[in-house]
């Protein structure tokens, strides 16, 4: 009856989405806990394909409770449109609760954000462009919009009047903008309200209960570690913490009570957006990655940047997430090479280092060292158990294992929800 955090263990997009569709079945509740629309997951079902954003994978799971966290922020357009989109594919979303302490998306941090990309010219982050940034800004500023607010409407428009005080002079005076007026913002935050209602609760209690009864919880993180505004690749970073640590205050549950800690690390590296990335190829070897894995972005449909597996991340990953399983995905996508690269050190200006260099600067200059591995040359995507796959492929899962310090419990060797190898169980039974 565990509670256990699944997070990414890279720059996102590692195949969250499906780890958590895998457990499915198992799981009475599933919680997203930070970030926001900002996040892709694509999952896919006997064949169909579901791109969820802002809405927990576990909505696709029949009987599975999904949690709108208070730690995530909430387009509540988003919100609508995707359970909308999904009602209208047959997928019931009607048990679907949302925490009152949420913070809206509102209008004028969508401009924000992208019009702030603009100014940095070539600074900019390569966000998603969807306010995630400036909301949570706003969060800890103390001018942030909560959903609990569209429910006393006097209140509403006190702060969304406090909060345009300082917007509109950004956009004016700063970014030469128009202003946004106090009607257009009510007007949006309000067409949701009513059809919000029923949905809304104290997630942190709910949860607690849960976890009294023993039910089986699972805390999906968006984004990943290395994008956690803390404890990642600061300033190239989402602005929510993305790590295990982030469930307990984007969830409101304690760190006791949290059992397990699974992550997910896709077979090779990718990134969106901009930033360090040593392992990253930019030849025809990245190109081939990037076609054979269909590396373009769910949410904003860029290109990924591609780069070899580096394992020192992996190590800093199971560190700082006190990861007890990892999942490796995307195996498959490895079967036509010759030889496996494996980043295991950085050389950063003449010394080795296996850990995580301390600063940005460092970090920047790290060049992998790598450990070459012979490929399988053969297709897994029909293996079921793991003895079926063949030596080459189990040593490099056995060394990145050892890379790592912790066990790989999953192996993903395709796309659908059935294409899977389990070794352990991320429950922890075995
Ligand atoms: P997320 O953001 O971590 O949920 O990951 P994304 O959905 O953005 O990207 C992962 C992509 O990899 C999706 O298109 C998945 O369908 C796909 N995927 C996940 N696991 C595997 C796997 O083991 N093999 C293959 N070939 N594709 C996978
Ligand atoms: P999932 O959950 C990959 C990246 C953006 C940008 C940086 C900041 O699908 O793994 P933001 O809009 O969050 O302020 O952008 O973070 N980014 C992601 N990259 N996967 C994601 O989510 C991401 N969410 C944000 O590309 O570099
Ligand atoms: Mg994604």
């Amino acid at each position: 009856m565990p509670a256990i955090v699944l997070v990414g263990a890279q720059w996102g997009d590692e195949g969250k989405g499906k780890a958590t569709d895998l457990l499915g079945s198992r799981l009475d509740y599933v919680v997203k806990f930070n970030g926001g629309n900002n996040a892709g997951h694509t999952v896919v079902i006997d064949g169909e394909k579901y791109a969820l954003h802002l809405l927990p994978s576990g909505i696709l799971t029949p009987g599975c409770i999904p949690v709108i966290g208070n730690g995530v922020v909430v387009d509540l357009g988003v919100l609508f449109e995707e359970i909308d989109a999904l009602e209208a594919r047959g997928i019931d979303t009607s048990t679907l609760v949302v925490s009152a302490n949420a913070h809206l998306i509102a209008p004028y941090n969508r401009v924000l954000d992208k019009v702030t990309e603009r100014f940095l010219g070539s600074r900019k982050l390569g966000t998603t462009g969807r306010g995630i940034g400036p909301t949570y800004a706003d969060k800890m500023s103390r001018i942030g919009i909560r959903v609990q607010d569209l429910y006393d409407e006097s209140i509403l428009r006190q702060k969304v009047e406090a909060a345009l005080d300082v917007k509109n002079q950004m956009l004016l005076k700063v970014y030469n903008r128009r202003a946004v007026e106090v009607d257009e913002v009510m007007a949006e935050f309000l067409r949701y309200a009513d059809r919000l209602r029923p949905m809304v609760a104290d997630t942190s209690l709910v949860l607690a209960k849960a976890l009294d009864e023993g039910k089986n919880v699972l805390f999906e993180a968006g984004q990943a570690t290395l994008l956690d505004v803390d404890h990642g690749t600061y300033p190239f970073v989402t602005s929510s913490n993305a790590i295990s640590a982030g469930a307990c205050t984007g969830a409101g549950v304690p760190p006791t009570r949290i059992d397990r800690v699974t992550a997910i690390l896709k077979a090779f590296t990718t990134r969106v957006g901009e930033g360090p990335f040593p392992t990253e190829l930019h030849d025809e070897v990245g190109d081939r990655l990037r076609e054979i894995g269909r590396e373009f972005g769910t949410t904003t449909g860029r290109p990924r940047r591609i780069g070899w597996l580096d394992t020192v991340i992996g190590r800093y990953a199971a560190r700082i997430n006190g990861v007890t399983d990892f999942v490796i995905t995307k195996l498959d996508n490895l079967d036509t090479f010759d030889e496996i690269p494996v980043c295991v050190a950085y050389d950063v200006d003449g010394v080795r280092h296996d850990e995580m260099p301390m600063t940005q600067t460092d970090f920047h200059h790290a060049k992998p060292i790598y450990e070459v591995l012979p490929g399988w040359k053969s297709d897994i995507s029909g293996c079921r158990s793991y003895d079926e796959l063949p030596a080459n492929c189990r040593a490099y899962v056995e060394f990145v294992e050892g890379q790592v310090g912790a066990r790989v419990s999953v192996i993903g060797v395709g796309p659908g929800r059935d294409e899977v190898i389990e070794r352990h169980s991320l429950l922890g039974h075995d």
